[in-house]
């Protein structure tokens, strides 16, 4: 592993390596005992978009391991006036251990991987999101116990999220329902490498219009903004599109009794989810929230270490 682009770039062993990982400096953090894998290393975190749980759980978690983090917003460096990635990359090289990105082309992530002599991280562009999705596996197996057998059922749109959810869920054997409406499906061609991971790990991937359908005995029950970061001007043409995709009660009963309930966050409640589910008993968004912070550590002390 020398960067975190894709989930589809990883294998099982290696995502098992990384919550294995999580859940020791999850525990170490909360013993307050000293892990400093990083001591002397930077990572430079170049943000394109807004961020309030990505830049602060990879700046805590930096200073936690040891090392530092530059916050390098794109208004004030030199790409947001045209320098070219590749130019970046090579310079930042010099200077830095890690670069932490989130953009809008994902094309931008893999070109600075390839023009750099250091790992680089995917802090979320408009195609994925893979990171959130470690920490929501890992978030899901200390609630559950286990990941294989379970089914996440994701409602709403067909974005990053739902993206990198496909990839973490069929590697590691989660059966994965992703209920949208027509025009705002998954990419066909992650949707296809999902299936293929799905055969080797012996899970389903389900892709439906129907909401009811993708819910279903789910265990898990997983939605997103229906307005991602650059989306702002379709707000209103959305928010008729996907009503009948919004976590209420009625629709959140479908699923199994146990079920839990994620968000990425931020959330938007009265849209893609209600009050009553997201602030409710089975939910565990602010769980989900730290662990961010204890997933991306274990992340940069592999690749980083
Ligand atoms: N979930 C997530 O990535 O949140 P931020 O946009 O606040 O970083
Ligand atoms: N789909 C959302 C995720 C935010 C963490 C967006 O891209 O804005």
């Amino acid at each position: 592993m020398k960067h975190l682009i894709s989930l589809n770039d990883l294998t099982l062993e290696e995502i098992e390596k990384i919550l294995n990982l999580s859940e020791k400096l999850k525990n170490q953090q909360k013993a307050r005992v000293t892990h400093h894998l990083l001591s002397g290393k930077t990572l430079g975190m170049i943000f394109t978009k807004s961020s309030t749980r990505t830049r602060v759980s990879f700046e805590v978690g930096m200073y936690q391991l040891g090392g530092y983090a530059l916050f390098l917003s794109s208004n004030d460096i030199q790409i947001g006036r045209g320098e070219t990635i590749y130019d970046t990359a090579q310079v930042l090289s010099r200077y830095i251990d890690g670069i932490m990105i989130r953009t809008f082309d994902h094309s931008d992530v893999e070109d600075l991987a390839n023009y750099g002599n250091i790992p680089v991280i995917n802090g979320l562009t408009d195609l994925l999101h893979p990171c959130q999705i470690l920490a929501d596996l890992f978030t899901i197996y200390e609630h559950k116990g286990t990941l294989k057998g379970l089914k996440l059922a994701y409602l709403g749109d067909g974005n990053n999220i739902a993206h990198s959810l496909l990839h973490g869920c069929s590697k590691v054997g989660m059966d994965i329902s992703i209920g949208a409406p027509k025009g705002y499906q998954c990419n066909e061609n992650i949707v296809s490498n999902a299936k293929e991971a799905a055969k080797i790990s012996g899970s389903n991937v389900v892709i439906t219009e129907d909401p009811v359908e993708a819910i279903k005995d789910a265990d898990v029950v997983y939605t997103d903004t229906w307005v991602s970061m650059g989306q702002e001007s379709e707000k209103q043409a959305r928010i008729k599109i996907f009503e009948p995709y919004r976590v209420d009660g009625n629709l959140f009963c479908k699923a199994k009794e146990d079920a839990i309930f994620l968000h990425c966050l931020p959330a938007y409640r009265g849209y893609e989810v209600t009050q009553e589910i997201i602030d409710g008993p089975q939910s565990l968004v602010f769980d989900e929230a730290e662990n961010r912070l204890h997933v991306q550590k274990a992340i940069m002390a592999i690749l980083m270490g």
